[in-house]
């Protein structure tokens, strides 16, 4: 369990806004670009406030957030503690870049932190202000290595069909989806993608075994495109936005073998699974595979600001400085303030055991999720630390897909219950900050269970 919050003190700003207030900010909001909201819902939550996994809303609801926002909230929801950091570290030094010989104590300490906690020979950081910036430096890591070493044809990068990489032009090329692409081409050449060994949504594997067809198609396509032509493969070690698919034990570990075999690098992209979701600082812990390049952002800082985290290979590392360093970064790589906020939020993240917490209180979720499998319109959960997926399926003891998707359910979840949670094709997807308590967990099945109860096969409720 957490230790208790001691860095609140009780707040006098939960009053809700008038009405006149709330119309005003809706009014306003039409010159804010959203992504992904249905143009035929004039409503808006206005978020107003938030404290460990609660938030509240101009018009005083409170709601659980088991989204942790976009995956990334670790810590909860406003701590004053970073906070104070933040505001003196920008009274001391609120930015310089990291260019031209210049660094900064907090990138330093960071940087240090950062390789104490990683697998073993990622000595070398690159900062970034979020996970799609850091894909976009793996993806430059992994072609401008090989061009240092005298193998600058290696530019074929190998990506699984529905992984999510991030949206700029890099990291959106690597990720499988259609969205990812349609509408927005031409996407980047030389990007093959391959099965994702995804052993629920019905992809079928030609009879084998899911490891050992994906490491013949992986083994194939590499002799197709020829390995002298490809530098890396990118995954993330439990796919997120895909799903939340977990590849069998075996995956990482053999595909790893094999890429190593072929001198391919390995890009793990743990954008959500580092910094405690499953349990441990880093999924490489879990899957026993060491990457290359390790990506990461989002829970760095649990969102009070953008930041990420590049974990480079020595042997790379080395290659693409050459004298000179890497010649790319951004106006922000290596942020004071930001470095500031993420090294006190991973002294919350190790001083409040949040690891600890995201194993026990994740176990209990999915005991209590477990439960309702009894309902017909649940087909399975899945659940690894603080990462949940509730699969429905709209034929019991199948995983039939639901013909009108889990709108309907993620709605009234929010309106009914006050419970956020991320809605899937054909699931719902918890991934709460990392304090959340035996109670919350409780609170979130009671209120699945609820709705899932009055769900008709179509995924509409009675
Ligand atoms: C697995 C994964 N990779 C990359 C990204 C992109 O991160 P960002 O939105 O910080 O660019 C996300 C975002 O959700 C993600 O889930």
């Amino acid at each position: 369990m957490p230790s208790p919050r001691t860095d609140t003190a009780p707040r006098t700003d939960t009053a809700p806004l008038t009405q006149a207030e709330h119309d005003r900010l809706v009014v306003a909001d039409r010159h804010v670009m959203h992504t992904m909201v249905r143009g035929d819902d004039p409503r808006r939550i206005v978020v107003v406030r938030a404290e460990g996994c609660r938030l509240w809303d101009t018009k005083g609801r409170r709601y659980l957030d088991a989204t942790a926002g976009l995956a990334l909230s670790q810590v909860g929801h406003g701590r004053r503690e970073l906070g104070e950091v933040a505001a003196a570290q920008m009274a001391k030094l609120e930015y310089f870049h990291t260019r031209w010989g210049f660094t900064n104590d907090r990138a330093i300490e960071l940087a240090d932190r950062l390789v104490e906690l990683a697998p073993e020979g990622l000595n070398n950081v690159h900062f970034t202000s979020g996970g799609a910036e850091g894909n976009e430096i793996a993806l430059r890591l992994a072609r401008f290595y090989r061009y240092r070493t005298g193998q600058p044809d290696r530019t074929w990068i190998l990506a699984l069909d529905k992984g999510f990489h991030g949206i700029t032009y890099g990291a959106s090329s690597m990720s499988g989806s259609a969205e990812a692409h349609t509408g927005f081409g031409p996407m980047l050449p030389h990007v093959r993608f391959l099965t994702t060994p995804d052993t629920v949504h019905g992809t079928a594997f030609g009879g084998a075994g899911v490891t050992d067809f994906c490491l013949r198609e992986l083994r194939e396509t590499i002799e197709e495109i020829g390995p002298e032509r490809i530098t890396a493969m990118i995954g993330e070690p439990v796919l997120g936005p895909g799903g939340m698919i977990v590849p069998p034990d075996d995956y990482w570990p053999r595909v790893a073998e094999l890429l190593r075999s072929y001198g391919i690098l390995l890009i793990s992209d743990e954008i959500v699974t580092a910094y405690g979701r499953l349990g441990h600082w880093f999924a490489a812990e879990r899957t026993g595979v060491k990457p290359d390049i390790l990506v990461t952002a989002k829970g760095i800082t649990s969102g009070y600001m953008p930041h990420g985290a590049v974990l480079v290979d020595d042997a790379i590392a080395e290659a693409v400085a050459d004298g000179n360093g890497f010649p790319v970064d951004f106006s922000y790589s290596g942020h004071p303030t930001a470095c500031a906020v993420a090294l006190a939020n991973l002294d919350i993240i190790a001083k409040e055991n949040l690891l600890g917490n995201a194993v026990e209180v994740g176990a209990h979720l999915g005991d209590g999720l477990r439960e309702l499998l009894e309902l017909p319109v649940v087909g399975g959960v899945r659940q690894i630390g603080l990462m949940v997926c509730v699969e429905l399926t709209a034929e019991e003891g199948t995983l039939a897909p639901l013909p009108h998707g889990t709108t309907a359910l993620v709605d009234e979840l929010r309106d009914k219950h006050g419970l956020l949670v991320r809605g899937m094709s054909s699931g719902l997807m918890m991934v709460p900050p990392l304090v959340l308590t035996r109670e919350e967990a409780d609170e979130a099945v009671d209120a699945l269970r609820e709705v899932l109860g009055r769900m008709t096969p179509d995924g509409l409720l009675r």
